[in-house]
C-alpha cells in the first residue's frame, strides 16, 4: 500500500511532489500565496492513485513548507460534479543548504527489503538529501511502485529533497512501461539533471545490463536506442553549460547512475563499450567529481586507472550500495569546500571511515 506521505523529487530547477490519493479528489499544493493545481490541459485530475504536481524549487526553498490539499468529489459527471470538502496537510521542507557541506545519503538495490535499506540510510543521519539509486523492486504491477515511494517517503518524510535513478530491475515485469508515471522524469525520460543548492547533478539510466536481444527480456528491450538518445541529451547539457553545471553557485558536480557501467564486465554484461566511453568523455567535459553507482551489491571505490575499470573515467567511481545475507549498505556523500568524501554506512548501524575522493 502506498504511503500517505508525499515525496519531493528534484528534477532540473523544479521539485516534482508525488502523493497518493485514495478516493476521487482534486489536488493542489499551496506554497505561500501560490497555488499549484494537479491539472491536465485545464482539467483537474480526480482519479485515485499516485499523482504529482511540479513546483519551482525557489518557491519551496524560500517558503520552507507546503500544504497538500485534497478536495473530495462525488462521481465525476458531465454537469455539476459534487464537491465534498477539502482536507489539508502541511509539511515542513528543509532545502539543501546554500553553503557549507551537503550530506547526501545514497541507498539502492533494496530488491524489496525496505526495512534493512531504511536502517542503512539511518546510519547516515542527519542528511540533507536522499538518493534512491534503483533496483528497489521489479515492476510486476502498479503496486510494485509503492516500494520506491514508501522508501523515499519513510526516509525523507516529504521534508527533504530526493533524487531518483531507475535500476535495471525496474525494467522487469508487466508494469515496466508504466513506471514513468510513478517516478520523477524530465519530459517522460528517466535521465535528467538536477540542482540542489551548491550541488549540481546528472542522473543517467543505462536501462538493462545485457544486449537487447538477450532471451531474458523476451523481445521487450530497446535500450540501445534509448542510450543513443541519452547521448544526445548529454551533449545538449554541455551545450547549455551556463544554466547547468557552470551555473552561478554550483560548487560540486555528481553523476548518479544505477549500473556500474565503467567497471570491467564479463559477457553478456560487457555491452556498449564505445557508447559508454563517450558518456565518460561527456561527464569529463561536465567536470563531474564522482560517479555514484549501485547494482554490484558490493561497496567499492575505483579511482581513475583502477585495474577493475574498463573505461577511462574522469573521476572516482563509487559503487555504493551493498546487499549481503547479513546486512544492507549505502553511502553517505559529503560535498564540502575541502572536497568530496564517501562513507559506507550499514544497516547494522556501523559507519566505515570516510574516504576523501
Ligand atoms: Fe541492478
Amino acid at each position: 500500500m502506498f504511503s500517505d506521505c508525499p515525496v519531493v523529487y528534484a528534477v532540473g530547477e523544479s521539485y516534482q511532489i508525488f502523493f497518493y490519493v485514495r478516493k476521487d479528489a482534486y489536488a493542489r499544493i499551496q506554497i505561500g500565496d501560490a497555488v499549484f493545481d494537479d491539472a491536465v490541459c485545464g482539467n483537474l485530475r480526480s482519479k485515485p492513485g499516485l499523482r504529482q504536481i511540479t513546483v519551482p524549487q525557489k518557491a519551496l526553498d524560500d517558503a520552507g513548507g507546503y500544504t497538500l490539499a485534497l478536495e473530495r468529489i462525488g462521481p465525476r459527471k458531465c454537469y455539476r460534479t459534487a464537491q465534498k470538502g477539502v482536507a489539508e496537510r502541511t509539511f515542513p521542507f528543509r532545502p539543501v543548504p546554500k553553503s557549507g557541506p551537503v550530506r547526501a545519503v545514497m541507498v539502492g538495490d533494496a530488491h524489496g527489503d525496505l526495512d534493512e535499506t531504511i536502517a542503512a540510510a539511518n546510519a547516515g543521519k542527519p542528511f540533507d538529501c536522499l538518493i534512491v539509486n534503483g533496483d528497489i523492486s521489479e515492476s510486476v504491477d502498479e503496486a510494485s511502485f509503492a516500494l520506491t515511494h514508501n522508501l523515499a517517503a519513510s526516509l525523507s518524510g516529504g521534508a527533504l529533497p530526493v533524487v531518483y535513478a531507475r535500476g535495471n530491475h525496474e525494467n522487469r515485469g508487466a508494469a515496466a512501461e508504466l513506471l514513468p508515471a510513478f517516478v520523477p522524469t524530465r519530459d517522460g525520460q528517466t535521465y535528467y539533471t538536477f540542482r540542489l543548492g551548491p550541488l549540481w547533478g546528472i542522473v543517467l539510466d543505462c536501462g538493462e545490463d545485457k544486449p537487447d536481444d538477450h532471451p531474458e527480456y523476451g523481445g521487450s528491450a530497446r535500450f540501445h536506442a534509448f542510450r543513443r538518445a541519452e547521448t544526445a541529451y548529454l551533449q545538449s547539457v554541455i551545450a547549455h553549460a551556463d544554466t547547468e553545471f557552470d551555473a552561478p553557485g554550483v560548487t560540486h558536480r555528481v553523476c548518479i547512475v544505477h549500473a556500474d557501467f565503467p567497471r570491467v564486465q564479463e559477457p553478456p554484461f560487457d555491452i556498449e563499450h564505445d557508447l559508454y566511453q563517450s558518456w565518460c568523455d561527456l561527464l569529463s567535459a561536465m567536470r563531474i567529481e564522482v560517479i555514484a553507482a549501485a547494482h554490484l551489491h558490493r561497496c567499492q571505490i575505483l579511482p581513475p586507472g583502477d585495474k577493475d575499470l574498463r573505461l577511462t573515467v574522469p573521476c572516482p567511481l563509487v559503487v555504493g550500495t551493498e546487499k549481503t545475507g547479513d546486512y544492507v549498505g549505502g553511502t553517505l556523500f559529503t560535498f564540502a569546500e575541502t572536497g568530496v568524501a564517501a562513507q559506507f554506512i550499514l544497516s547494522t548501524g556501523e559507519a566505515k571511515p570516510p574516504v576523501i575522493l
